[in-house]
């Protein structure tokens, strides 16, 4: 988690830094700091609160001027959000200032034989502890701070990607990675470093991402020379060309990033099956895929590792692999896998998903699959991110910038291509018949539409919001495929209005949550017509019995549950497999609706972050 930004150039360094900041806040929000070099000296203003409360602050604080600066937006890991524990960081002498993004592990030891050595520390935060490390080596070892840099960052265990500038040598900024992203934009004798290429992306389209134990020494109208932390040997930069543009970062009229990227969803979902999906040749086609069929037809088990939503993606993929494919599928929270001495065989085959590609529990957890001989394949969206790289193989979703906190359109594109997936190999398993693979195929073609018709409910939800938004309480069911999606409408809900929520297969509803239920509790049921339409009709029944406030998901046209229901919100019927994709978008729309209401941060809900960059 954590944002970091830096630049070093002829323009002005602060616009560049603060508009910087405000695209990655979405890593963390609960300070931020900006440290700019004005030709003589530093000058560093910082702040509990957002990049907003930083911006009416320093221009109280300090002169903006500079051409080389650095800044930084906190999700707080060590020593809570306040003013001092705010990035960047001086060095005891105040010559040199960091900005970081991660975890020193080791800050312990490291601070009692600096606190030996003679150092103080003003914050609790491990970062100042490694900016004075630095200092130490710089100043006991009489070298330049590249390799000052360098050898601090050998003593250190943990995640890091660092920017540290030294105000007697204000030509160069020093940045390096290991486990949090880092990308330098690499401009027109200018320069920029950011945790996404986003704060860069108006300037140039050219940038090199640093791979884990690499660091740069970046040299204003020169170079950028990289190398590695542990041998020092020089690294052959690879410059890539951006594929993204300034108007999918931006909010283009709506509200909130989450409603518009609600909204992209019909052309999110076919940016994932483009050219990947040929329904005329009923055929689909994906390199990561073809290239390593043998490792997935020889697969004996299929292990789903991720966070968050992505695991709840995996959850709807468990059912589709298994009903599709016939394999047996688990599916894993990353951070109890890694932790759990799994048993893991050379032929299982792991499928990592992630859309920021660095979450550190499932970075891990594909770390250790890959270490006992597993084949693991990365479904992720974010190009080019740690995830990705890390992966023998891989498929991207192409959802474009996800930016509100809450993950939307991710989910749904992850289960597109998790479904492409499956269809892929159960055509090549024989376990699916041409006709019902061609069936399949068409029918994933019409979602898109599909999305779109059911996002015409958006006023009946917000009206559903309105009557529901000042009770403390939800609960959400749903069977089979839909069972994941109550879980993912209860986080939603969860995540960005606060209110307590709880997603349950809904047969088990009778093995503890109906004891919950009386007329103050709203139930957000799945009950579209495929499936297990009869039984959830029954398990309706028994909500209004005890006199349960029904908000029903059913198939358009249905008549049952709306006699049933107090209120109902249709989707088009769909084939049973694919209703995930249809039935989440109303969920996403209540949430979204509730929590605009009880007017919370929908794109910045607190104590969360996009991009969980920490264990
Ligand atoms: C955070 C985000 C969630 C996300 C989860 C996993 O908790 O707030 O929205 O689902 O991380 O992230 P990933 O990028 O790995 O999908």
């Amino acid at each position: 988690m954590c944002g970091i930004v830096g630049y070093i150039g002829h323009r002005e360094a602060y616009p560049i830094i603060l508009n910087g900041l405000k695209r990655l806040e979405y890593r963390g929000y609960d300070s931020a700091g900006i440290a700019l070099f004005d030709g003589e000296d530093i000058k560093l203003s910082k702040t509990k609160g957002k990049v907003n409360d930083l911006e009416t602050k320093i221009e109280s604080e300090i002169s903006t001027n500079g051409t080389l600066g650095i800044g930084h937006t906190r999700w707080a890991t060590h020593g809570i959000p306040n003013d001092v524990n705010s990035h960047p960081h001086y060095s005891n002498s105040g010559n040199l200032v960091i900005i970081h993004n991660g975890i020193i592990e080791n800050y312990e030891s490291l601070k009692k034989e600096l606190i030996k050595r003679g150092y103080s520390f003003t914050s609790d935060t491990d970062t100042e502890i490694l900016i004075n490390l630095i200092e130490d080596v710089k100043l006991k070892e009489n070298v330049k701070l590249g390799k000052a840099v360098q050898i601090a960052l050998n003593q250190v265990v943990g995640a890091y990607a660092v920017a540290v500038f030294d105000k007697d040598k204000p030509n160069e900024i020093v940045v390096a990675k290991l486990g949090s992203p880092l990308a330098i934009g690499i401009g027109d004798n200018e320069f920029f470093i950011a945790s996404d290429a986003t704060p860069f992306l108006e300037y140039t389209k050219n940038a090199i991402y640093l791979e884990d134990e690499e660091m740069a020494i970046i040299r204003r109208h020169k170079d950028v020379e990289i190398r590695k932390i542990k041998d020092d040997s020089l690294v052959n930069p690879y410059v890539q060309e951006l594929q993204m543009n300034l108007e999918q970062i931006e909010k283009g009229g709506y509200d909130h990033f989450m409603l518009k990227e609600i909204f992209e969803q019909p052309s999110a979902i076919k940016d994932t099956y483009r050219g990947r999906l040929l329904s005329k040749e009923a055929i689909i086609k994906m390199a990561g895929v073809e290239d390593n069929m043998k490792r997935f037809l020889n697969a004996e088990r299929i292990i789903f590792v991720a966070c968050g939503t992505s695991w709840h993606a995996g959850l709807v993929a468990e059912y589709i692999f298994e009903d599709l494919v016939r394999i047996p599928v688990e599916v894993e929270y990353a951070s109890e896998f890694r932790y759990r001495n799994p048993v893991i065989k050379e032929n299982d085959v792991v499928i990592a998903i992630s859309q920021s590609g660095e979450t550190a529990d499932t970075l891990a957890a594909i770390k250790l699959a890959k270490s006992k001989g597993a084949f693991v394949f990365g479904v992720c969206n974010v190009v080019g991110s740690s995830i990705a790289r890390e992966s023998d193989a891989g498929a991207y979703t192409h959802a474009g910038p996800e930016i509100g906190v809450a993950s939307t359109k991710a989910f749904t594109t992850q289960i597109t291509l998790l479904t492409l997936i499956a269809l892929r190999l159960a055509r090549a398993k024989g376990t699916i018949s041409s006709s019902n693979y061609r069936l399949h195929l068409l029918e994933l073609e019409m979602i898109p539409e599909k999305v779109k018709a059911a996002l015409k409910s958006d006023n009946l939800i917000k009206k559903i919001a309105d009557i529901y938004k000042d009770v403390p309480n939800f609960l959400y069911l749903g069977r089979g495929y839909n069972f994941p999606v109550a879980l993912e409408g209860a986080l939603k809900l969860k995540e960005i209005s606060y209110i307590h929520a709880e997603g349950y297969p809904a047969a088990e509803m009778k093995h503890g949550p109906i004891a919950l239920i009386d007329e103050n509790m709203p139930i957000v049921v799945i009950a579209t017509k495929k499936g297990h339409y009869d039984k959830i009709v029954s398990n309706i029944q028994e909500i209004k019995s005890r006199k349960g406030r029904i908000i029903a998901i059913v198939t358009e046209g249905d008549t049952t549950v709306k006699e049933l229901a107090d209120h109902v919100i249709e989707v088009p019927e769909t084939l049973e497999l694919l209703t995930p994709l249809l039935t989440t978008i109303p969920l996403q729309l209540l949430s979204y609706h509730i929590a605009v209401m009880l007017e919370k941060n929908v794109d910045q809900p607190r104590n969360l972050a996009k991009s969980v960059t920490v264990e």
